[in-house]
């Protein structure tokens, strides 16, 4: 019994508000009644829950947290992204996978996601620690665009997880320039974006983004920075239903960037999530640490920051660190 049946079994259910027939089930998909049964049975072994009642047939109830390609596409409406999805149940790095696919000519818009990394990268070299329960994905992408405005993606990618944390749960989601997205003054979601170059153009780009969705627990160290959406929900959370909102706006604000191939179009909205407006940041390169009021970012992702005479400095990206004064933000 292929996987196909069941899924559109599982499909009649969820379009469904009322039970449906096992009758109606067998005669649309040619099934025998014994047949329909064991799909059943499977599903609920996976964790959907449905009821069945003699005469009346099968209700879905409440169907469970499964990530695939297929619970994440069955809501996700975009034009070129995540034709391929790649679902692995584990892996070292997504970022590691995506970027392989990237070398041996993988389609533009691939998504390669898991529910376990073995070998999760963070930014300046660190690991990513990626236990069940959250997404680890990828996106790899040949933009034809220069070098130089290879790490605006990154603004791009943040403004997608922002936007659709915030819509999925209710709770507004900030900004920490360049790309960390914030709930509550913690971090919820992390991005790496590696890129293979030659000289002036680039071959492709890979984003790899994690976010925090039903992890409770955070090691000590960094339980006081770090926070999950179902933390901040009180309850769990489907985590195929919250991607496909970040890939259908990634989709709309990549197309943004692309058309003039800087953050021209976006700058307003990235502004008006950045959770750093208006504050002092501290901002450490290798020799210095000053503060600075920032005010926004400019159409090359850059962090404008004043001094208290009025003179403005342009920070970019990679070259410094920029950090709030009062803890994490
Ligand atoms: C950070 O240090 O804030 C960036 C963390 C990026 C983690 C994601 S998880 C999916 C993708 N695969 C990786 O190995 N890293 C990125």
């Amino acid at each position: 019994m292929g996987n196909l049946t069941r899924d559109n079994i599982l499909n009649m259910l969820k379009t469904s508000n009322d039970y449906v027939s096992g009758q109606e089930i067998c005669e649309t998909l040619g099934l025998s009644r014994t047949a329909v049964w064991k799909h059943i049975n499977t599903l609920k072994s996976e964790g959907y829950e449905i009821s069945s009642v003699n005469n009346r047939g099968y209700r879905l109830d409440n169907a469970p947290d499964i990530l695939n390609e297929n619970t994440i596409k069955e809501n996700m409406k975009t034009k070129w992204l995540g034709k391929d999805i790649i679902y692995l149940v584990e892996t070292d790095s997504t970022n590691t996978q995506a970027k392989r696919i990237g070398e041996n000519g993988g389609k533009h818009g691939t998504i390669v996601v898991t529910d376990k990394q073995t070998a999760g990268k963070g930014r300046r070299g660190r690991g990513w620690i990626s236990p069940p329960g959250n997404t680890y994905f990828s996106i790899l992408l040949y933009p034809d665009i220069k070098v130089d405005r290879a790490s605006m993606i990154t603004l791009v990618a943040a403004m997608a997880v922002a936007g659709a944390v915030e819509e999925y749960s209710r709770q507004e989601a900030f900004i920490k320039w360049p790309n960390d997205v914030v709930v509550n003054g913690k971090k919820i979601c992390g991005i790496l974006t590696e890129s293979s170059t030659d000289l002036e153009y680039i071959q492709y780009v890979v984003v790899g983004i994690g976010i925090n969705c039903n992890q409770k627990d955070f090691d000590k160290d960094i339980a006081d920075k770090a926070t999950s959406v179902a933390l901040e929900m009180g309850c769990d959370i489907v985590r195929g239903n919250l991607l496909a909102r970040v890939f259908e706006l990634f989709e709309k604000y990549y197309d943004l960037f692309m058309e003039t191939e800087d953050l021209s179009k976006l700058k307003e909205e990235y502004n008006a999530h950045l959770i750093n407006i208006g504050r002092e940041v501290k901002i450490i390169d290798k020799d210095n640490e000053y503060v600075k009021k920032a005010l926004g970012i400019d159409e090359s992702g850059a962090l404008i920051v004043e001094d208290e005479n009025g003179s403005r400095d342009y920070i970019i990206s990679g070259e410094v660190s920029v950090r709030g004064l009062y803890g994490y933000v």
